[in-house]
Order: C-alpha cells, then structure tokens, then sequence
C-alpha cells in the first residue's frame, strides 16, 4: 500500500483538504490501489446517521485473508509474517513467513469448516499471545466465520457473557498461558465459563503449557491433531464488503458490554492505510505493538493492518517486567525493531525502574515510537523521547477507539511536528468537530470541547451485535448528525487536538475502557453490600485507578473491614477480572445524590482525587450532610 508517504506539513494539509472536499473519491482512490477485490463496488459511500446506517463499497467483493496473505506470496513468501517471541527469553522466537502463514491459516480454516463452522458463525478466541491467536483470527476470516476475541486475562462470568451475547457455536482456547513467572489456567475458566453457555458445541484446545487438564467428551478437542491432518490449502469465502468480519466487546457506562461489530471492506482500507501512514513502514521494517490481540489495537494493528501491507509484526506473549524491566528494550535490541507502539501505563511503569534497564540496549534500529490507549503525561512522554527514542524517533500519540476501528488522530512521522500530550491532527480523511453542551459546534481553535466525528469513515463500527438501537443511543444521539466518542478534546491554537479524557461513566484504567456500571454490579452482589459507586482517581503508573463507594447492609456493619474490601475486589475479579480490581474502598453511610436519585459522581470524583475544592453547591442534594462525613473519612 504505497499510498501517502506524507512528508511535509504543506503536503499533509493539501492530502486533508482533498480528502474533506471529496471524501468519496479520496477513498475510492485509496482502496483501487493495492487491494484484491473480487468484484469492484458500486458505491463508495452510502450513510445516513439518523439511522445510523454507513455502507462502505457496495457491492464489492473481497476475502481480507487473501489481501493480508496470499497476494503477497509471490513476492515475499519467504518474508517472515509474524514474528514471535515467547514469555521465556530462552525459548526460541519462531519466525513464520508468509507462506507458512498461508499453510497454517488454510489448514486452522480446513478443521473450522470441518467442525461445522460456517460463513456468519460466531467463534470466540480466548488463548494467550501464541501464534494460534493471530492464525485462529485469520482462519475464521478465511471462511467468514465471525470472530470475537476475548482477553484471556478475563473472568469466566466475562467470557460468559460474550460467549451468550453473540451466540457462539465454537470457542478456541488454549491449556493455559503463561504470564511472566505465572502460568494461567485458561481451560479451567473457559469450562467454568461454559457451564451457562447453551449455543458452544465444540472446544479446540491449543497445546501451550502442558498442563494436565480434562477434555470434555465430545466437546473438547485437542487442536494440534486436526491441524496435522488437515489439508493446507483453502479457498477463502468470498465475502460482500459489508459482511462482519468481527466482534469485538467494549465496555459501556451501562449494563453489558457492547459488541462493537465491524465489516470488512473498510475496515481492510482503513487498517492498512493507518498503519501505513501512521507508522511509515518501509519494507526491511521490523513493527512491533506491545498490545495483545485481545483488544482492538492488536486486531487493527498486529494482525491487519500490518500484515496487509506485508509487514513483519511482532508477536510478543510476555510482560514487559519480565525476567526483568529490560525485556521490552532486549526485544527491540534481538529483533531489530524499527517501529514500537505501546501504552502509556507501560512506559510510565517502566519509566519507574533503573535507567539501565534500557541503557544497556542498542536502541539505534527503532525510527516510529508511539502510544495508544489514554493520554499520556509529560514526564512519561519525555522520558520515552529521551530514553528510548533517543530523541531522534518522531513519538506517536494515536488517538482512536474499539468503535472507530483504526486510529483518527496522530502524527504522521517526518511530516507533522510533535507535541507533548497532543495527539495533534486527524489523519486525512477523518472530519473531527468539537461541541458544546447545547449541541453547538464549537470552530476555530483555543477551545475545547466534547469530541465528535462529523463524517464517515471506512473502519467505523456499523452496530452494537444484537442492539442496534443502543449503538444509536449511544453514539448518534448525543449531537445531531454526529458520531460522539465519549471523550473530551481542547484544540490548541494551531488547531493540535489533545485528548483530555471521558466524559461519560468509562474510567480508563492501565488502558483498559472500564465502565462503572458493571463494576458496581459486581460489588453490589456482594451479601453485605448495599449499593456502591465507583469514580476514577489520578495514578501515577495506571493513569487512573478505582475508587469504590461502598454502603453496606445492617448485617455488613460488624464485618472486618479488610476482610470485606478483599471479598469485594474477589468478587469483581470473578465477575469482570483482575483488571477492574479497586484501589481504594471507602465504606460510607449514603452517597450524594440529586433530588431525582443520581448519584453526583463529579462530587465523590473530587474526593477521590482529594480536590475539595470547588464541590459545588450541594445544598441542592438529597442528602447533603453525607458529603461532609464522607471528606472526613476519605481514604
Ligand atoms: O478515552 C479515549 C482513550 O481510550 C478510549 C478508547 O478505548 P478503547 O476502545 O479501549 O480503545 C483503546 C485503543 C484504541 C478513547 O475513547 N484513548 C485512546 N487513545 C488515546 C486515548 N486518550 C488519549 N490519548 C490517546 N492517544
């Protein structure tokens, strides 16, 4: 995908205003080149955001596996496609070209098929970081099977719920995974998982730790045998543009997560131009995004995106802390690796150890840094610019979302000038605006505002599975004739956008979306607990960290408090995950509330972050006495 290769300011501006004038036919454009399509499109663009609705190349053609694997076979078969490096350094890292990649999707898709999976089945993928992730994916997207992956650091009630939400015929799972020294018993949740799961017939089990666990009689399979005895050659499916390629759950301020579905024409466009703009990959590159496949980065940007552009991506199982605070800058080192993409959790932890750790690394290959996920501060910023970039590699700062499929806003390398915390411009294309609260647009620049998008793009999420009346709910009706994003931007006075955080109930935590509905959920099932609100509070390594309200029933009262702080967050790992565990718990005798019963969580946000200035009036409260004993007792 040669596309743009931006490489001044004047010329990135000259590319967007092209793009905003004509929109349709700079995509058209974009997506003649490069790209297999069965069958051209008869329409670039059909949308109306009332409904919503958005189709992206009607009547178009395509299998995405053929753009990312087969049609580069001819002329760099022998490249290697993904490169993976295990958890244990001692462990060889294996380098799997193209057409090994070709053979070993072909054949994962031969047993799918083989197993009844066919075009429109939901298969959920719950395995570590192992080559089996990335090929599982591609092989599901071989038959145009529909696949949702789910994190493997989720609970067995997590993996439930997106199992039963999507109605899935198949899961792949692995024996276990290893995590850093820790070894995980992903079987065990996905057959704890299972019990309430009605739709799942069959299991595929990748071998990873060898770990001693149950198959399931005529459920459970050992995949490794089927792979052996299945042929390596399979004609993909050819599929419209706008059938789904995948599901992907997001968490939302309310109720269940959100399956963000995605098609595949543009998502295929949209992947492929971002990740080549974006990271301006060069052939001999070496691409490596730290993030796991489990989310939205990973699908965009270790599978798709790079591999449709023929490039080498890295696929690391491990932790950055181990065996020791130096692995992310060994890999880099062992790999020569030219573009790194991580979060800002990352760096602001490993910004915490010796220096030594990074300076002991020959650094000299990396030419793209960048990050992803939540804002990043400044000292973290730097201290990636000065350290690690050594102060030559153009940083980054790529703002976007589950829903939104590929990246909206960032740098492109060599071309648009940096700036600290300062995600900086949409790429050409994306049409951001910034609203006020009375559903005005707010122009020019020094302002801020809630951030929306104003025109479609390729890789947009068409639907909640199953709701798509909450997808309206939720994106569309906010701001007339808008997708709203949830987050809020100022616009400096060059017009740099710098994303400032939600503005709605998703709390950002490590760079995971949270929302606080599910969290409280899970508290309140706790016997002893009455009701609960969770807030976000600054941390300096998560960026944010959760603060729990808890009001605990009569016969919660005489319990040990520790002992019922430890339960709660038990509870929440059980239900949701380690991930959504709270920092801190305070139990209170109510919580603020308005006349009509909402919960005034700008108030206990401010206690949270132990900034009692300006409360408000909170005369207006239900019950306003209970602020003060809160702030007396805060944590
Ligand atoms: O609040 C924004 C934040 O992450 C949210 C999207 O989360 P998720 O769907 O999990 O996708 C994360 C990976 C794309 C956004 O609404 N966010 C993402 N990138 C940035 C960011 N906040 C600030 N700066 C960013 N670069």
């Amino acid at each position: 995908m040669s596309n743009y290769h931006i490489k001044h300011l004047e010329e990135y501006f000259q590319v967007y205003r092209r793009s905003v004038r004509n929109p349709e036919n700079f995509w058209e454009e974009i997506a003649e080149e490069h790209f297999l399509w069965r069958k051209k499109w008869n329409k670039v663009l059909e949308w109306d955001f009332t409904k919503p609705e958005v189709k992206w190349f009607s009547g178009a053609q395509l299998n995405i596996t053929e753009n990312c694997i087969d049609r580069h076979l001819h002329v760099r078969g022998d490249k290697t496609a993904i490169l993976f490096e295990p958890n244990n350094p001692d462990e060889p890292a294996e380098h799997i070209s193209y057409l090994e990649l070709h053979k070993r999707v072909s054949k994962f898709a031969n047993v799918l098929k083989d197993k009844g999976i066919k075009k429109g089945d939901r298969v959920v993928i719950y395995l570590p970081m192992i080559p089996e992730l990335a090929v599982s994916v591609l092989a599901c997207a071989r038959i145009g099977a529909i696949h949702s992956v789910v994190f493997a650091g989720f609970s067995a009630s997590a993996l439930a719920t997106r199992i039963n939400d999507c109605e899935a015929k198949m899961v792949i799972t692995s024996d276990g995974s290893y995590r850093g020294a820790k070894t995980i018993d992903l079987k065990g949740i996905v057959d704890e998982a299972l019990e309430s799961c009605a739709t799942v017939d069959k299991v595929l089990v990748a071998k990873r730790i060898n770990s001693d666990i149950q198959l399931k009689e005529n459920r459970d399979e050992w995949l490794q045998p089927l792979l052996d005895e299945a042929y390596g050659d399979c004609v993909p499916e050819i599929m419209d543009a706008e059938d789904p390629l995948f599901i992907l759950y997001t968490s939302g301020s309310t109720g269940k997560p959100k399956g963000m579905m995605h098609t595949t024409g543009g998502y295929m466009v949209y992947a492929a131009y971002s990740f080549k703009n974006v990271f301006q990959y060069r052939e001999e590159d070496v691409y490596w995004c730290t993030a796991d496949i489990g989310w939205i980065t990973g699908h965009s940007y270790i599978v798709y995106g790079p591999l449709a552009n023929g490039a080498t991506t890295v696929m690391f199982e491990g932790v950055p802390s181990y065996p020791d605070y130096g692995r992310f800058w060994e890999i880099v080192q062992k790999h020569k690796v030219t573009q790194f993409y991580t979060a800002p959790t990352a760096i602001r932890a490993l910004a915490k150890e010796n220096l030594d750790f990074v300076t002991k690394y020959d650094l000299s290959s990396l030419k793209v840094l960048g990050t992803v996920g939540e804002p990043i501060n400044e000292e973290a910023w730097h201290w990636y610019n000065d350290h690690v970039g050594e102060k030559k590699c153009p940083i980054v700062d790529t703002w976007w979302q589950t829903e939104t499929g590929g990246i909206m806003i960032s740098p492109i390398p060599f071309s648009t000038p940096t700036k600290p915390t300062y995600a900086t411009l949409p790429l050409p294309g994306i049409q951001p605006a910034l609203m006020d609260e009375n559903g005005k647009e707010i122009k020019g620049n020094q302002v801020d505002g809630r951030l929306c998008i104003k025109y479609p793009w390729p890789s947009m999420a068409r639907t909640i599975w199953g709701n798509h009346q909450r997808y309206k709910d939720t994106y569309f009706s906010a701001f007339e004739n808008m997708y709203f994003t949830g987050d809020g931007a100022l616009r400096d006075e060059v017009g740099y956008y710098r994303i400032t955080g939600r503005v709605d109930d998703v709390i950002i935590v490590s760079g995971h979306n949270l929302g606080t509905a599910p969290i409280e959920d899970a508290i309140n099932e706790h016997p002893a607990v009455a009701e609960s609100a969770i807030v976000g509070f600054p941390h300096d390594i998560k960026g944010n960290a959760l603060y729990g309200f808890v009001i605990l029933k009569e016969t919660g009262e005489s319990r040990d408090r520790n002992n019922l702080r430890n339960e709660i967050n038990q509870q929440i790992s059980d239900k949701i995950g380690p991930i959504a565990k709270l920092n801190k718990i305070q139990f209170v005798p109510g919580l603020p509330k308005t006349r009509s019963g909402k919960i005034m969580r700008r108030i206990l946000r401010k206690i949270a972050s132990n900034d009692l200035s300006n409360l408000g009036d909170t005369s207006t409260l239900l019950n306003p006495e209970v602020v003060d004993q809160i702030i007396k007792e805060a944590l």
